[in-house]
């Protein structure tokens, strides 16, 4: 779905650093704030391959502590901190068939990839925020955190659970110092992850992925939308949250999914 987009330079001269920036919703995220003026740096384990990225590119796994720490040493010694800190990286790449089939080794994982990546982080970059009493961060979340498929979700919903939970946590603690502190919970968007997700289950299934996305979609209780979303407009969300329009937000969970959530 094509956007009407406008690139005023709001964030010209802040310095943003979006995880997982190379693909799916982190490029679209790094993308619009790129075009709002930010300077951005991106990370992920592999370069995205584009000739001339942006953005300035950190190759770091963020499951690792130590890589944590790189990246934040990185992002000190070169622009002297964050403004704006998107932690976007996440995955559900654990296996399917609930309970019986999730080993301590999966449940570590997702807690490491889907929590304790964005928490480290944080603690590194926030005492620059802090000092200069202004700054943001977002936490990208899911609506699978409120909303469990036990066959094909369990850790990963489990996870991002915890991860809305200390995001409002950290926003009661910073905001009277200056800092916000965001949720975005996207439904379904069409990225290579989701791709890969639903051709593993139309592997596993025996079946098409056109067949087990109508599934999906029917396990969910329908998208009154009809579709998924584009990347772009859940970075559209995230580029209003890190906004100067938006700094009386904070502490709050953002639902973007096409009406899916079944509830008020
Ligand atoms: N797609 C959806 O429908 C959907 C729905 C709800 C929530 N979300 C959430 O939105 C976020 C982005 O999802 P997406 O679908 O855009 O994912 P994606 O297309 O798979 O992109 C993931 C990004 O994270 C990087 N990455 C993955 N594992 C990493 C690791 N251990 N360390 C550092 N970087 C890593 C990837 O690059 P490398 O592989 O090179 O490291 C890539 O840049 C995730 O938090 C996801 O849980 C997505």
């Amino acid at each position: 779905m094509e956007i009407k987009r406008h690139f005023e330079k709001d964030l010209a001269g802040k310095v943003a650093l979006v995880t997982g920036g190379t693909k799916g919703i982190g490029k679209a995220i790094a993308s619009r704030l790129t075009a709002a003026g930010a300077t951005v740096i991106v990370t992920a384990r592999h370069p995205s391959g584009e000739a001339n990225p942006s953005y300035h590119f950190i190759a770091a796994d963020l499951s690792d502590p130590a890589e944590v720490l790189k990246v934040s040493r990185e992002v000190s010694d070169k622009f002297g901190g964050v403004d704006i800190l998107v932690n976007n990286m996440g995955a559900n790449t654990y296996p399917g068939g609930g309970f019986s089939t999730l080993e301590d080794a999966h449940w570590n994982e997702a807690l490491q990839v889907n929590l304790l990546s964005s928490v480290r982080l944080d603690r590194a970059l926030l005492p620059k925020m802090l000092a200069q009493k202004e700054g943001v961060i977002v936490h990208i979340s899911s609506t699978s955190s409120r909303f469990p498929i036990w066959e094909s979700t369990m850790a990963y919903s489990a996870a991002k659970a915890a991860l809305n939970t200390y995001s409002k946590a950290l926003s009661d603690e910073v905001a009277p110092q200056g800092v916000r502190v965001v949720t975005v919970s996207p439904g379904l968007n069409r990225t290579s992850a989701m791709a890969a997700f639903l051709e593993e289950l139309a592997k596993n299934a025996n079946t098409t992925v056109e067949a087990v996305t109508g599934k999906l979609f029917e396990r969910l209780g329908g998208v009154p939308m009809g579709r998924m979303a584009a990347p772009e407009e859940t970075a559209e969300l995230v580029y209003f949250l890190v906004s100067q329009q938006a700094g009386y937000i904070t502490g709050a969970n953002y639902v973007i999914d096409g009406g899916n959530f079944p509830v008020v």
